[in-house]
């Protein structure tokens, strides 16, 4: 995305830059909550968590009005492996569109998207997803919040197609009894659940290829690798094979997962926790909902309180250990092959 700034039609004063977005993030948080802070209040920790860790290729825009930002895009191509998968580079996400309130409807939005489209387009992306990115800020369009019906109007009018709806889920580990929901044994001789310890790479790396060898597999090695703690990791092991994950998060863990997003919001003593999962062979004998509930504990024992699961449609699962719908979002795509709309 380089070349001239251009002007936006309605908007003569403003005009369309590349932006580096770790150089102007003061602009962009400011940005930010003057629009999403409500529901979305991102702080620079977050927003330079996200930014620095992401190797995919990233592609940020800004609108200027004089010295101000008033708009500003963020777009990535898959270019890299997820773990054993293909490289996926005809996929790309727009990871983030923000214009100023106070500037709405003048078609900075249409201006920021249409040069993104026409860049992410000569790289050969041939399909936008909202949201849903590696080192994401969300997994679809929020789909309620004070700022949802400018985005739908705004996805509708631009040729993205709407699809289905997934949650974040909250509880306050202060307030559920999760003692008296510890699951029943069914049949777990020799199945431990413990944190992740410093020889249990290899078993985890070989239980992640072979279960969920692609996103889960890449973002819990790089977790690894950037520092996070073994407290945020829960295993479950049949004798020294690792059969199940979990992680989880609380204000204090140095890499902040999507639970603790949007911790403004949750109180004094945040918790999170995601993904979790379980060997497809030992599915069905109440180990997920087990591995569920000792993390939860976890997080308690931790001096944990409101807490957020989150990116799920597993509304019934998570409901068996008190947790209800906090967040929803609408997952939103966009076909680029056919001609953007300006
Ligand atoms: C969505 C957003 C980027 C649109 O930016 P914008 O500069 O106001 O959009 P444009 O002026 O280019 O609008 C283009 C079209 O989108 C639709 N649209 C935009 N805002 C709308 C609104 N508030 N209600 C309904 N439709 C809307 C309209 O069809 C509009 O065309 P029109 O004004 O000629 O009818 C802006 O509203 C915003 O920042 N919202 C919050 C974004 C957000 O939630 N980001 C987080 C997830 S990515």
């Amino acid at each position: 995305m380089g070349g001239k700034p251009i002007r936006t039609g309605s908007n003569p004063g403003v005009s369309i830059e590349d932006l580096d977005p770790a150089k102007s993030r003061g602009e962009i948080l400011d940005l930010w909550n003057s629009r999403l802070g409500r529901d979305f209040p991102l702080d620079e920790r977050l927003l330079m968590q996200n930014l620095s860790r992401e190797t995919n290729r990233t592609r940020c825009l800004g609108a200027w009005q004089g010295k101000s930002l008033v708009g500003f895009i963020l777009c990535k191509q898959h270019t890299k492996r997820l773990g054993s998968e293909e490289t996926k580079s005809e996929e790309g996400n727009l990871s983030a569109i923000v214009v100023s309130p106070a500037l709405g409807r003048t078609g900075i939005g249409t201006a920021l998207l249409s040069r993104a489209e026409a860049d992410l387009s000569s790289l050969g992306v041939r399909r936008l997803h909202l949201g849903e990115d590696t080192y994401h800020f969300f997994p679809g369009a929020p789909a309620d919040g004070s700022e949802a019906k400018a985005l739908e109007g705004f996805l509708a009018s631009r040729g993205f197609e709407p699809g289905a709806l997934c949650h974040d889920m909250i509880g306050d580990l202060g307030g559920i009894d999760l003692e008296s929901l510890a699951p029943k044994d069914e049949g777990w001789d020799g199945i431990t659940v413990g944190p992740y310890g410093k020889g249990d790479r290899a078993a985890l790396s070989a239980f992640l290829s072979r279960t969920f060898p692609g996103r889960w597999y890449q973002d819990t090695m790089e977790a690894l690798d950037a520092g996070m703690r073994p407290k945020d990791l829960i295993l479950m092991k049949d004798g020294s094979t690792v059969i199940g994950f979990a992680r989880i998060y609380d204000g204090e863990s140095p890499v902040l997962g999507p639970g603790v997003y949007w911790r403004a919001l949750m109180g004094g003593s945040p918790g999170g926790l995601g993904p979790i999962g379980v060997d497809e062979a030992y599915r069905g004998r109440g180990l997920g909902l087990r591995i569920l509930h000792e993390s939860l504990m976890a997080l308690k024992n931790r001096g944990a309180a409101v807490t957020v699961i989150d990116w799920t449609t597993h509304l019934g699962f998570y409901g068996k250990m008190g947790f209800g719908i906090w967040k929803n979002y609408r997952h939103y795509t966009k076909d680029l092959t056919q001609g953007t709309r300006t």
